[in-house]
């Protein structure tokens, strides 16, 4: 059993914190945000994440976990403390680190013996190093400490799963006795363990983010050629990801990736990169096709519908994906946007999401369900793969819709079947004719 603080109770902080009092450990979670610690301590989660709330629970029953606001109650005792604060996109497109600054500064001043200092934020290049010159230079006596850095891979939606089964961890640090002893922190898990230096451990995070983006951005190319050559991107994705040098994950075309993750991340590199004077053309390129994917969305709408004026447009999905209730940088939010300034009508519905997304943007029409969605809307549109969209009553939702046109933009219905109901409906990169349109796609002159 070891004592650990964890600062910051996010999706990263709050699951890490959680699996690591369920390892057995005695965790100490720290959250600026008072309302947030408030809620936790009567068991409300800030976040959806699923089995986060029995987790806790178990754990705030146990005594292992607690949650406070004060730095110097949290490092008291504490070997380990992890940093896990977020770090938003700033006004050129790099990370902003005034949260890594002030957790730093906050750890400096509160501690009171040795201390490793484990960042699990995605930070840049280098953030290591600027960490440990803060917490020295704001120590008010010197007192031994540690940088490692330990990136964070988990997925939003199924965060607690890859905590307990993560595929690596990986350390970084200038200091290998302390990365031992963060390595031994992760022991149970049974994942492999990387130990390297602090600036290859942080730039892993970046790769591995950008590689993911570049995949889905490469399928989305892929998708328009499927369309004007009328093969059909899903059973090209299935194909590729068969190859043992491809596999099978993050090649679903559609609307693009989102998240608070990868649209920052990969914007992060590409900053660092100019920053040194290199040209990251591929990042950029990744970036572009993917913000085209949603005028493409809009543009199919609009195609299908003849205009949009006047009509009434439903969003099937507002979180960037399935099982969580973040929506930041939710591609789903976005056409919301567009459609709200075209002073077009949007309604949506989200199993999990919609409460941050009225705060985010009042004018969506919230609905209770689908088919209470669907019900005087000229258009869906499927935002996001929720499994519950997957296996709608599709005659009733087409019965309640004013017209029955479906846009998926993440491809979970089948178009033979879709006609077969008697939708007009469009995938993305769906093997349509070789003029590139689908038979029954347009109600123009209906
Ligand atoms: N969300 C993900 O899926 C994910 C996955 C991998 C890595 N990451 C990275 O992990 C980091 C955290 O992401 P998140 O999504 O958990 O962020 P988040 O915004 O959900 O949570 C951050 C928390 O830190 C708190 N905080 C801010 N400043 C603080 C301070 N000085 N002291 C104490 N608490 C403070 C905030 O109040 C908030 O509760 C980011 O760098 C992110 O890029 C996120």
């Amino acid at each position: 059993m070891k004592e650990i603080a964890v600062v910051g109770t996010g999706y990263v902080g709050l699951v890490t914190a959680a699996g690591f009092a369920d390892l057995g450990n005695r965790v100490i979670a720290l959250d600026v945000d008072k309302a947030k610690i408030e809620g936790l301590n009567k068991g409300q989660m800030p976040i959806y994440e699923p089995g986060l709330e029995e987790m806790v629970a178990r754990n705030v029953a146990a005594e292992r976990l607690i949650f406070i606001t004060s730095y110097p109650e949290a490092l008291k005792n504490a070997e380990f403390v992890f940093i896990a604060v977020g770090t938003p996109e700033g006004v050129d497109g790099e990370a902003d680190l005034k949260y890594v600054r002030s957790a730093a500064i906050s750890i400096a001043k509160a501690m009171v013996a040795p201390l490793i200092v484990i960042n699990k934020s995605t930070v840049p290049v280098g953030t290591g190093d600027w960490v440990a010159d803060i917490i020295s230079s704001e120590q008010e006596k010197p007192i031994p400490f540690s940088v490692v850095s330990c990136p964070e891979f988990l997925r939003e939606g199924s965060a607690l799963l890859d905590f307990m089964n993560p595929s690596r961890t990986v350390l970084g640090s200038t200091d290998l006795d302390a990365a031992e002893k963060v390595a031994q922190l992760h022991l149970p898990l049974r994942a492999p363990i990387m130990i390297t230096n602090l600036r290859t451990a942080e730039m892993i995070k970046y790769a591995s983010n950008a590689f993911l983006a570049t995949r889905i951005s490469f399928i989305n190319e892929i998708a328009n050629i499927c369309e004007e050559l009328g093969a059909d991107v899903k059973e090209v994705a299935s194909g590729m990801g068969y190859d043992p040098r491809i596999g099978p994950h993050f090649l679903d075309a559609g609307l693009g990736y989102g998240g608070s993750c990868f649209p920052k991340d990969v914007k992060a590199l590409a900053h660092m990169a100019a920053e040194k004077g290199r040209h990251p053309q591929l990042l950029q390129a990744v970036m572009d096709i993917n913000l085209d994917r949603r005028r493409l969305l809009l543009e199919r709408a609009e195609n299908l519908l003849g205009s949009l004026d006047g009509k009434t447009i439903g969003l099937l999905g507002l979180t960037f994906k399935p099982n969580t209730d973040d929506i930041r940088e939710a591609p789903a939010l976005d056409l919301a946007r567009q459609l709200v300034e075209k002073g077009i009508k949007i309604r949506a519905y989200d199993p999990e999401g919609m409460s941050r997304a009225k705060q985010a943007l009042p004018e969506i029409e919230m609905a209770e369900n689908a088919y209470e969605l669907a019900r005087g809307c000229d258009a869906l549109l499927v935002c996001t793969d929720w499994n519950e969209f997957k296996h709608l009553d599709l005659v009733r939702i087409r019965d309640a819709m004013r017209c029955p046109v479906i846009v998926d933009g993440r491809n979970i219905y089948d178009p033979a079947q879709m006609a077969q109901v008697g939708f007009h409906y469009r995938g993305v990169g769906r093997g349509y004719g070789p003029d590139g349109e689908p038979e029954n796609s347009s109600l123009k002159g209906d």
